[in-house]
């Protein structure tokens, strides 16, 4: 038996994790540690609410005492470490949630499980300290080839086939950081704060940086269920800038399937990059967008086009991202599972299928948010 926290797993990414290893791990125990903030749903994971091997405690991971009695009441073996503040714009507006959050929730997160894993006679034998990051902490990437290059890999999705990279550079597991916006500077810290904890009192942890997730479950403030969202109730598309920053995309369940491989097979602590060979000019995906969502709600093909409204750009936005995954392809065999078109199709019918999810979302507090960031633009 193995008893695993996962923090923030009432969130986007962290209820796929929760959801794949509550069914395919019926002798583990899963410990979802939420605190509820506006990003957590425990709508989300209703169809594994019951199943004997979860346990959802609603609990703040600021909260070092609690966090402390929760590993020694459930014998904690490892720690999946989602929970975060997670939104750029969000950051830019109110950094010091993100400072809070993500810099000292982290801290606290590592310093409980180093006070119970030191208590006991085995010490960290066993254990297992894994936390999620992101590529923001890289920086951003130039746009040497604006109208896009094969890329120098191959990607191993499904079909084979190959996307487009606008640059010769990728993020490696090397790349130097240099966080730009409050979000990715409170990754960039949390993550150095997991490595100190190895270096310094030898636990076992591992970081991975990953790239765009989409998919099911995604909070509205994100630019792909956003712009779902508006395109069927026929409200404005707000394109940053001039939509040509570029982002790597990767489908939240193979990011969830990467974590699995990595909590079990990854070397303690190494760092892995995790994405999708998939890069996407905004105002392209944008595009693919509108014609999948008007496809499935029988308007004409690209009339919601119209609907593109170009908005003041975010402070800071970073131009370009793409991961190199190649590591993890390598030494632990993990690949993207599917193609970028086969993935927005999925995801636009699973939001035109839960429409009741989103208007639950969507009533309320976050309409109040909504109206405020995008009053000014
Ligand atoms: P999300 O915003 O959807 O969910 C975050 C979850 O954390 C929510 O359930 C929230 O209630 C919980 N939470 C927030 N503060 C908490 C606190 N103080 N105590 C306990 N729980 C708290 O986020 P997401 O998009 O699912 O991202 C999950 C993780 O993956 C984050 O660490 C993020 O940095 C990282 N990440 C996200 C992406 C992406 O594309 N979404 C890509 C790479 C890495
Ligand atoms: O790269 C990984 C990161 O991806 C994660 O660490 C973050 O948690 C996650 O939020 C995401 O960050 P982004 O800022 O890239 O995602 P977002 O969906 O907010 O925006 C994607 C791109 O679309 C970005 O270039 C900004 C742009 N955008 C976004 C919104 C919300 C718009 O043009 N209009 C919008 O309304």
């Amino acid at each position: 038996m193995k008893n695993i926290i996962i923090t923030g797993g009432a969130g986007f990414i962290g209820s796929h994790v929760v959801r794949l290893f509550v069914n395919k791990y019926p002798d583990y125990h899963i410990i979802n540690l939420d605190k509820l903030t506006y990003a957590g749903n425990l709508a989300n994971l209703k169809d594994i609410e019951d199943k004997p091997n979860y346990t959802f405690v609603k609990a703040d991971i600021c909260d070092f005492d609690t966090i402390l009695e929760l590993m020694q009441k459930y014998n904690v073996d490892g720690v999946i470490h989602l929970a975060a503040e997670s939104h750029v714009d969000r950051s830019i507006k109110d950094p010091f949630t993100f400072a809070k959050t993500n810099v000292i929730g982290t801290l606290s997160m590592l310093q409980a499980a180093r006070c119970y894993w030191e208590s006991l006679p085995e010490k960290y034998e066993g254990k297992r300290f894994y936390h999620i990051s992101t590529d923001e902490v890289y920086g951003a990437l130039e746009m040497t080839h604006p109208e896009g290059i094969e890329p120098p890999f191959t990607t191993t999705a499904s079909s084979g086939e190959h996307h487009l990279a606008y640059g010769e550079e990728f993020f490696y597991e090397t790349t130097k950081y240099n966080p730009h916006s409050p979000y990715s500077a409170s990754k960039a810290s949390s993550d150095h704060f997991v490595r100190a904890f190895h270096d310094t009192y030898g636990m076992p942890t591992i970081v991975t940086n990953c790239s765009n997730n989409y998919g099911p479950y995604q909070f509205p403030e994100k630019l792909i269920p956003l712009f779902i969202n508006n395109i069927r109730n026929r409200k404005p598309l707000p394109v940053y800038g001039k939509g040509e920053n570029v982002r790597d995309w990767l489908y939240v369940i193979d990011h969830a399937r990467a974590i699995d491989t990595i909590f079990h097979d990854g070397k303690i602590a190494e760092t892995y990059n995790i994405g999708g060979f998939n890069e996407w000019k905004n105002i392209d995906l944008i595009k693919v967008l509108i014609k999948t969502v008007d496809k499935a709600l029988g308007n004409p093909e690209g009339s919601s086009e119209e609907l593109i409204t170009y908005v003041t750009d975010r402070a800071g936005h970073d131009l370009r991202y793409a991961i190199d995954s190649s590591k993890l392809k390598n030494e632990l065999g993990w690949e993207p599972s599917l193609q970028f078109e086969e993935g927005i199709e999925k995801t636009v019918a699973w939001y035109l299928e839960n429409q009741e999810w989103m208007d639950n979302i969507t009533s309320g507090e976050y309409e109040n948010y909504y109206k405020d960031m995008y009053a000014n633009r």
